[in-house]
C-alpha cells in the first residue's frame, strides 16, 4: 500500500472511478503492452478481488483471452471456494483453445478448487442453428444458470485487434470499420459513444443480463486498450475496473 501512494497508482484509481462512475478501480503499475509481467500482476490482482469479494456458493463466468488466462494462472485456493461454480460467459468468439472461455473456467476450477460446467456450442453459429440449440435441454439449463450468474469476470479489446484476431468474415471486418468500432467485450463491438454497432452471434450473457449481475469485473491493460475501454464503460453498469497504469494515465487523458 505503502509503495503505491508513493507511485501515484491510488490517485489514478481515486480519479478513474470517480470519472467513470465505477464501484472499484484497482490499477497496477506498468504497461501490459510492452511488458508481459504487467499481465501477470493484472491477473494476481483480479484473482485478489475475486477472493475477497466471494462468500461461498456463487457461480463465477468467465470470459476468454490472454488477459482472463493470466487470472486463472494466479487463482490460488481459498476456504470460501467448496462451492463455487465456474463458467464460461459465453459460447465460442474464434479464439484459439488456450484463450477460449471454457479452457479458462475449467483452469480457474482446478486452480481454486471449485467446480465448473463447460459449454459446447460451436463458434459463430447461423441464425437457424442458434434458435434450435437455445432449445436443447441441456444447454438450456447451462444457460440458465450462466445468465444467473452472481460474479461475471470478463476482458476488453481493442475492436480491430480482436476482429483480426478472431476468424471474422470479410463482410464482418468490413461493417466493423465501416461503423468505427473501437472497443470489444463479450462479442459486442463498441464505437466510441458505447454504442453497439456489430455483435457475434453466439449464446450465454448477453449485454443486458450484466446489469442484474451484482458483481462485474473487467481486467484490461495496456495504453492500446483506453480507447476500448473508455467506450465500454459508457454501458453503465457498474463495475470493477482492473487495469494498468499506462491504460489508466491514457484514459484520463481522454476522459
Ligand atoms: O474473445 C474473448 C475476449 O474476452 C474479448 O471479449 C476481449 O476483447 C478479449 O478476449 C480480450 O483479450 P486479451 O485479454 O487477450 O486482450
Amino acid at each position: 500500500e505503502m509503495i503505491k501512494e508513493f507511485s501515484g497508482l491510488t490517485l489514478l484509481e481515486d480519479t478513474l472511478r470517480k470519472k467513470l462512475k465505477l464501484e472499484d478501480v484497482i490499477v497496477v503499475s506498468g504497461n501490459s503492452d510492452v511488458s508481459p509481467w504487467v499481465k501477470k500482476e493484472l491477473g494476481r490482482a483480479c484473482a485478489t478481488c475475486i477472493n475477497k469479494r466471494l462468500k461461498g456458493n456463487e457461480t463465477i463466468a468467465v470470459a476468454g483471452g490472454t488477459t482472463l488466462a493470466a487470472v486463472a494462472e494466479m487463482m490460488i485456493p481459498d476456504s470460501k471456494h467448496q462451492n463455487i461454480l465456474f463458467v464460461p460467459a459465453r459460447g465460442g468468439l474464434g479464439e484459439n483453445v488456450e484463450n477460449q472461455a471454457n479452457t479458462i473456467c475449467a483452469k480457474m476450477a482446478e486452480r481454486a478448487n471449485g467446480h465448473y460446467r463447460l459449454l459446447h456450442v460451436p463458434d459463430q453459429l447461423s441464425q437457424e442453428a442458434y434458435q434450435s440449440i437455445i432449445e436443447e435441454p441441456n444447454i438450456k439449463e447451462i444457460l440458465e444458470i450462466i445468465r444467473t450468474s452472481n460474479m461475471v469476470i470478463h476482458g476488453i479489446g481493442d475492436a480491430k485487434t480482436m476482429a483480426e484476431r478472431r476468424k471474422t468474415s470479410f463482410q464482418d471486418l468490413e461493417k466493423i470499420e465501416k461503423r468505427y468500432a473501437v472497443g470489444e467485450a463479450f462479442g459486442y463491438y463498441f464505437n466510441q459513444e458505447g454504442e453497439v454497432v456489430h455483435k457475434v452471434q453466439t449464446v450465454g450473457i448477453q449485454l443486458d443480463d450484466l446489469k442484474k449481475i451484482p458483481c462485474v469485473i473487467a481486467v484490461a491493460g495496456g495504453a492500446s486498450k483506453a480507447k476500448a475501454i473508455k467506450a465500454y464503460m459508457k454501458q453503465e453498469i457498474n463495475h470493477i475496473l482492473i487495469t494498468d497504469e499506462a491504460a489508466a494515465k491514457e484514459l484520463i487523458r481522454e476522459l
